[in-house]
């Protein structure tokens, strides 16, 4: 029986992605160690970040699977290590790619990753429940996603992901954003202001710069990696952190959540004043709550349990006031099964991609993808409006 070749065992470990830095584990000096013996056991150490890697099942998985796939190979003895000090300062440099100072990686102009924030006039309208489904259906159309909650005062994104009180791993000053499973080749990954919070229970009082460095924190020391979608889920109303995303990412793009019911131009106002501080152009409006389909005859019989028509008489207010077209996106209906798997920490997408509000979601985050870069980056240079 013929060994089998190292090269190709460490060709199956190159394989082998961190879950959480998404790039193979020999780039990033994880593969500490490799040998084989004439009867073909191999065995491997692999240094994990910091110890008590919460995704080191997935790691062991993956090496022992791709390591026993070569040919040869009779056993596959992986043991677990961490990284010392000073390899974690030379991967965190390796992830900066040799850059020292830390940047806004979506704020450079060659950057190619969409920024949406998702904002509303008041709370509670489903900011958090779009953001969460917008951004899985696009995962499981295949593209690299990120969501980043900045409402300090909710932990409704990675309770409506089934995250729990989940911490991020840290190397050094860089935080890993908490990847979740979708279907298809796609990926998500999540940063919370909550995680980064001491303690959970700790009522934040956070006021302008204490905000503002934490928002530039989960921007610039989260290892985002290449992201082609970021989505932003923004606390209710105008206030801090519109203001600091104006001056961190002017070249995000403003999606407006509303319900049927809310007074248009009040909505429109706020969100509008949080754009042209921002300077930053609205991409669309989303109205839900839209209606009841009618349990008795279907969804062609709307009940219109919160009126109707503000997300069109919001899009009108808002396409005069900046003399472009913002449009409706979709309407999503009422759906009970839309609250629960929020509750449940299973968005509706997944769980249900043919109930009728998983359809509309779906449907928005293709208007959005078809809709390409656009005008996002253009300072489109309108004055602050007086609140
Ligand atoms: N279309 C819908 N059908 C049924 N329930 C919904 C729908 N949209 C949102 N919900 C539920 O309404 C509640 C509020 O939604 P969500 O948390 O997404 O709103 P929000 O705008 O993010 O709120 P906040 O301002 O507190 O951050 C949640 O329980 C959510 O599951
Ligand atoms: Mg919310
Ligand atoms: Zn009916």
């Amino acid at each position: 029986m013929t060994s089998p070749a190292l090269d190709q065992i460490h060709a199956a470990l190159a394989t082998v992605n961190d879950p959480e830095i998404r790039r193979p584990i020999t780039e990033l000096g994880m593969v500490d160690s490799v040998d084989v013996d004439e009867t073909g056991r191999v065995a491997v150490t692999v240094l994990l970040t910091v110890s008590g890697c919460p995704l080191k099942d997935t790691i062991t998985r993956d090496v022992t699977g791709a390591v026993g796939k070569v040919a040869g190979v009779t056993s596959v003895d992986l043991t677990l290590g961490v990284m010392t000090d000073e390899q974690r300062s030379g991967l965190q440099e390796t992830l900066r790619g040799g850059q020292a100072q830390r940047e806004i990686p979506f704020a450079r102009p060659d950057s190619l990753t969409k920024v949406y924030a998702v904002a509303s006039g008041k709370g509670g309208v489903g900011k958090s429940s779009v953001t969460v489904n917008l951004a899985v259906a696009m995962a499981n159309q295949g593209l690299k996603v990120g969501i980043l909650d900045a409402d300090i005062y909710g932990h409704s994104v990675p309770a409506m992901l089934g995250l729990g009180d989940i911490r991020p791993t840290q190397v050094e000053e860089m935080i890993m954003p908490v990847p979740v499973a979708v279907t298809g080749e796609g990926v998500l990954s999540v940063i919370s202001i909550g995680m980064l919070k001491p303690r959970r229970d700790q009522v934040v009082a956070w006021r302008g710069p204490m905000l503002d460095r934490a928002l530039v924190q989960m921007l610039s020391d989260v290892y985002w990696g290449d992201l082609d979608t970021l989505f932003l889920d923004l606390p209710p109303g105008t206030g801090d952190i519109a203001i600091s995303l104006g001056q961190h990412l002017p070249n995000a793009e403003v999606l407006v959540v509303t319900t049927p019911q809310e007074a248009a131009a009040e909505v429109a106002e706020r969100a509008g004043t949080m754009a042209s501080m921002m300077h930053q152009r609205v991409i669309g409006v989303v109205e839900n709550m839209s209606f009841l389909p009618c349990p008795h005859c279907g969804a062609e019989h709307r009940l219109e349990v919160f009126g109707a028509g503000g997300g069109a008489r919001v899009a009108a207010t808002l396409s005069k006031r900046f003399g472009y077209e913002v449009g409706v996106l979709g309407e999503i209906p009422l759906d009970i099964r839309l609250r629960e798997g929020g509750d449940a920490g299973r968005p509706l997408v997944l769980s249900d991609p043919d109930a009728p509000a998983a359809v509309v979601l779906t449907g928005i985050a293709d208007t959005l993808l078809s809709k390409g870069r656009g005008l996002a980056g253009m300072q489109l240079g309108l004055s602050p409006a007086g609140r």
